[in-house]
């Protein structure tokens, strides 16, 4: 290639790169709005899990009174919350605003089996007929579920 060549050509490419990173982002915006996509899809069912979590642990400190009906319920949406977060962790999945760690991908097997683990335990608590018991199933869920999770696969917050 002649210099010149090899300039146009090196122009054409950096042309190339910057319309693509246009696109790229565009359809970043759209995914994070109404668009959905995978990232929004998981943070919502994430929020959806922490929501149904909060009032099983208010009742385990008794601000709350024990509610049976309400644990089922509760426990139900964990399970369903946490199976639509594991579905929404796609290759590729890794680019934008997210604080999933790159080792999810590399290592999707085992993040995998934590959330299986995770949905067990929130299985567990559909059946915790008693306060006792629904402190065991909900500390369980919370240490070996969730913060075992974030530990390993969740960035910490951006300041
Ligand atoms: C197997 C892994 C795993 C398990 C289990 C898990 N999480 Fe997460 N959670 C993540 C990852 C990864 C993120 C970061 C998602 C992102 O930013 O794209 C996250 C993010 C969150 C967020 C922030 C969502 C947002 O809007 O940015 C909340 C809240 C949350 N999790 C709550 C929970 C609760 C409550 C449980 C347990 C009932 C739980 N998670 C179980 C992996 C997990």
């Amino acid at each position: 290639m002649t210099g010149m060549k090899k300039r146009l050509a090196v122009a054409a490419f950096a042309t190339g790169m910057v319309a693509m990173a246009g696109m790229v982002m565009a359809s970043g915006m759209m995914k994070g709005g109404a668009e959905g996509g995978p990232i929004a899809e998981r943070k919502m069912a994430m929020k959806e899990a922490k929501k149904n979590f909060k009032p099983l642990v208010g009742m385990v400190k008794g601000e709350m009174a024990f509610d049976a009906a309400a644990v089922k319920a509760h426990a139900k949406a964990l399970m369903a919350a946490l199976e639509k977060a594991k579905a929404n962790f796609p290759e590729g999945s890794d680019k934008g605003e997210t604080r999933a760690k790159p080792e999810i991908w590399l290592m999707k097997d085992e993040f995998n089996a934590l959330f299986d683990k995770a949905i067990t335990l929130a299985g567990k608590i559909e059946g915790a007929d008693t306060k006792e018991k629904l402190a065991k199933a909900v500390m369980a869920l919370g240490n070996d579920g969730c913060k075992a999770c974030h530990k390993e696969y969740r960035l910490p917050k951006k300041m």
